[in-house]
């Protein structure tokens, strides 16, 4: 028997099955005969099922800058710019052409000379680390927090140094870094802090006077990344900084356009990094949908928390009382050694999952010169070993999430 549709809840067993390539889960029923039901193919992001949902005022974004020609800083672009601004609460919004980049620039105009060092954490996206180096300054690595997998408090007090200049903290998977304990640590070394805000587009950090502000604002510059499956993605690259120094919005503006202030005259060494004014009008769209897909993403969280409440073999992510939680990522810790025979598993029933992030940073080739070895960082090699981030999106559906969840407490069930 074939049945089609999400009407109603039987007992899942992890089995699928393929047919005209849609993806289909065996059931039982009780009293009954194994049955199929048509599920929706799952996705670590589902950017085709939230098309079809905006769509529509997706293509007329692009059809208007289309008709414009207006390619290169449009209006949607000063719009864009303005409306983050308030959806964010700060004093300005420079966009540019990607995350990376929007560190890049951060890096250049904070004035840091090659030698001078910047500590951040060994367990993030090479980005944060990368533009650390290509400036030539000195990259020093420090374990993360291994509950909240963010840049540990005490390890960033370890590493200071006379040399040391800019602390940078990545809030990751969706969840702010410490701020309050890192700005008093850069305050009373004179350092500066750049919020590496990619995966936390919309985080609240709360002080402990109960005050809030947006993950990416708290420190001296903040930058974020539009790639497509972040939580605020264009369609193709774009990134932003975020500032309320008016001095350094100056520059990063200048920079990020060639160090130009009026055509043909050039203040600064620039670049060109600028966000497409198509970008910019999808990404009009798409923040006016911000807090309803990570409210989305939170009740995806919530459940999975739920399910997996009663399963000793994994530690689901610990949530920090100073941040609200985006869930850009939902990442679980697997024990005793089994994530890799997990993630197996779920693959052979069409689960995807994702390792975020395989290696620590200090082992990996291109960053050998920093002079680590391979005992250096226990915590951050031992994370690597057990993380497992689930899918995570706003277009789940309830079907996806219950053969997820059950799927993954049967392998545990019948390993125990
Ligand atoms: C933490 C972090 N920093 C920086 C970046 C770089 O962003 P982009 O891919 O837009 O260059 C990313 C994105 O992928 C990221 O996750």
């Amino acid at each position: 028997m074939i049945y089609f549709g999400n009407s109603f809840t039987p007992d899942f067993l992890p089995t699928t099955r393929r047919i005209r390539g849609k993806s289909l889960k065996k059931c039982y029923l009780r009293n009954s005969s194994d049955i199929y039901v048509y599920m929706r193919d799952i996705q670590m992001v589902d950017l085709k099922a939230q098309y079809e949902k905006i769509g529509p005022e997706i293509d007329s974004a692009i059809k208007s800058v289309l008709e414009s020609t207006a390619f290169i800083k449009g209006p949607d672009v000063k719009l864009f710019e303005e409306e983050l601004q308030n959806y964010m609460g700060v004093r300005h919004v420079v966009s540019c052409a990607n995350g990376t980049d929007a560190l890049y620039l951060a890096m250049m105009v904070l004035g840091i000379k090659p030698g001078d060092e910047v500590i951040t954490t060994n367990f993030t996206f090479i980005a944060t680390v990368e533009v650390v180096a290509l400036l030539g300054l000195k990259l020093v690595l420090v374990d993360p927090d291994p509950g909240t997998f963010n840049i540990s408090v005490d390890a960033i007090r370890k590493a200071i140094t006379p040399k040391t200049k800019a602390i940078v903290p990545v809030h990751l998977f969706g969840q702010c870094a410490d701020m309050e304990s890192i700005m008093k640590i850069a305050a009373e070394h004179n350092l500066f802090v750049v919020e590496d805000a990619a995966q936390a587009t919309g985080t609240d950090y709360i002080f402990s006077d109960g005050s809030r502000k947006k993950a990416g604002t708290i420190g001296h510059i903040g930058t974020t990344s539009f790639f497509p499956s972040k939580n605020l993605g264009c369609y193709g690259d774009g990134g932003a900084l975020y500032t309320n120094d008016d001095n350094f919005a100056r520059k990063l503006r200048s920079i990020a356009n060639h160090g130009m202030k009026v055509r043909y005259h050039y203040d600064d060494i620039g670049v060109n990094s600028r966000l497409d004014t198509i970008q910019a009008a999808i990404l009009r769209v798409k923040l006016k949908y911000l807090s309803e897909f990570n409210t989305a993403r939170q009740t995806v969280a919530d459940f999975y928390d739920e399910s997996f409440a009663g399963c000793l073999a994994l530690i689901t992510p610990e949530r920090a009382d100073y941040s609200t939680h985006i869930f850009h990522q939902y990442t679980l810790k697997v024990k005793d050694g089994k994530r890799d025979e997990l993630k197996t598993f779920l693959e052979s029933l069409k689960i995807p999952t994702m390792v975020y992030y395989p290696g620590p940073l200090h082992l990996q080739e291109a960053y050998r010169n920093l002079g680590y070895n391979e005992n250096d960082f226990i915590l951050t090699s031992s994370l690597c070993r057990e993380v497992l981030s689930l899918p995570m999106h706003p277009e789940m559906e309830q079907d996806q999430l219950d053969f997820i969840t059950s799927s993954i407490i049967k392998f545990f069930d019948k390993i125990n």
